[in-house]
């Protein structure tokens, strides 16, 4: 073998990166927690029936696909929700709802590389799955935000953008467009700022939406507020009675700040319905951290109950690339609590005791695993990061004294095995 890079887009986490991930998921886990979202999981590999879609998007050709030994059609996961789907689906008579529930997934997409997209990345979601009020869009959203806070990032670096899907349809009622055309004109309005508006034109008329309909597609999409929506729209418009309804809803749970409308959000998934939101940063030139939105069809369509459900998913690869931006990923290692090391084979059945009582306290503590050097040792006592170092030699194991140096504020405190933590 010559080369020992793992497969183009794949990860490796060398415990340097590994920490940063652990921090990442600490944040998100909280944050699921302290909303009372209650966690599940689902295989790696799912059967490729259930995740293909015929919605022209563009997770559909970016799925990693293969047979097993018995001709099974096989797939990696692109995302949790076709996984979270079946298992409602699956015990949708036995479940009360609303549910609340929160997953971390590995998921997998072919997916061009660029800054922010890899072909495997982990992905926190939380959906709320039978309720229909804008409350569920609400409390998704502040949840995720609650995630982002707990990492140090606040208003000024995090934008969430709401759409309307509904908005949209609404607004070109006049042209009585089809499932497949209002389908194709998401797919090409979420290319926005990643292609021209040429190459999206060009989309659409290769989707034969009409001339007249891309005109007014355009002409919405730059409208700029709630308000000038309004001015559009009849006085029953549903569409517009929800964002209102959401807005409100997000003032008393404190996160109206980080909110922005914003009509050109459709997202690129098919399966979205009603209110989607992109998390952006503010500054940066970042890919989008996280998004979601309602979808209350998907269960339906693939034969369960009909459920309304809101969800969000949001990747680690992003909001690593924002932390390190904004300088705020966390620090060094967060360190040892007790090392211990030894000066020669006679000493070492007492440092090894000596670690197994301070462990039972449930104290960290990492044992030499050979005879070291005092110099060598607390050299590397120092690298670790450990607060509290013990270096047992012939004086130690005669007298039973034993001398804990803390690292940090480099003072010595003499104790015997028993006052051991
Ligand atoms: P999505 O927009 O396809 O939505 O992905 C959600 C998030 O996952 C993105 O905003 C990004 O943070 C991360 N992500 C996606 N693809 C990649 C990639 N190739 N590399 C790194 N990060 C990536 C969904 O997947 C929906 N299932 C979310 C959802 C849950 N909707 C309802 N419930």
């Amino acid at each position: 073998m010559e080369n020992f890079a793992p497969p183009r887009g794949m990860r490796d986490f060398y415990p340097e990166d590994y920490r940063i991930r652990e921090y990442i998921f600490n944040a998100w886990e909280y944050a699921a927690k302290i909303y009372g979202f209650e966690f599940w999981d689902a295989p790696v590999v799912e059967s490729m029936e259930l995740l293909e879609r015929k919605a022209g998007e563009e997770i559909s050709e970016q799925i990693y696909s293969f047979e097993d030994k018995s001709k099974r059609r096989l797939a990696l996961r692109a995302e949790l929700t076709p996984s979270l789907a079946r298992m409602i689906i699956n015990r949708q008579g036995g479940l009360s709802f609303p549910l609340k529930w929160a997953s971390i997934g590995q998921c997998f997409r072919y997916e061009r590389m660029t800054r922010g997209r890899k072909r495997e990345h982990y992905q926190f979601n939380l959906d709320i799955i039978g309720e229909e009020s804008t409350t569920a869009e609400t409390e998704v959203i502040a949840a995720t935000l609650t995630s982002l806070e707990k990492t140090g990032l606040s208003e000024k670096e995090i934008r969430v953008h709401i759409g309307s899907r509904k908005l949209l349809v609404e607004l070109l009622s006049e042209f009585k467009l089809s499932e497949a055309q209002l389908t194709a004109c998401y797919m090409a309005l979420d290319k926005k700022g990643k292609v021209s508006d040429e190459e999206i034109n060009k989309i659409l008329k290769n989707e034969n939406i009409p001339e007249e309909v891309i005109n007014k597609l355009f002409r919405v999409i730059s409208i700029s507020s709630l308000e000038e929506a309004e001015s559009y729209l009849p006085e029953n418009s549903e569409a517009l009675k929800e964002l209102k309804e959401f807005f409100k809803f997000s003032e008393s749970y404190g996160i109206s700040k980080y909110l922005k409308f914003d009509i050109s959000i459709v997202r690129g998934l098919g399966y979205y319905t009603g209110i989607v939101f992109e998390g952006k940063a503010v500054k940066s030139n970042l890919r989008t951290v996280f998004g979601g939105g309602r979808y209350n069809n998907l269960l339906s369509s693939l034969g369960g109950r009909e459920l309304p459900c809101v969800g969000m998913g949001f990747g680690d690869v992003v909001i690593m690339e924002l932390l390190s931006d904004c300088r705020k990923l966390p620090g060094q290692r967060h360190g040892i609590e007790y090392i211990i090391g030894y000066m020669n084979a006679d000493c070492a059945e007492f440092a090894q005791k000596a670690a197994a009582k301070i462990r039972k306290s449930g104290k960290s503590c990492s044992v030499g695993l050979k005879p070291e050097k005092p110099k060598q040792f607390f050299k590397k006592a120092d690298r670790n990061n450990a607060h509290n170092a013990i270096y047992i030699g012939p004086d130690e194991l005669e007298s039973g004294k034993i001398t804990i140096k803390n690292m940090k504020k480099s003072e010595d405190t003499i104790k015997s095995f028993a006052e051991l933590p």
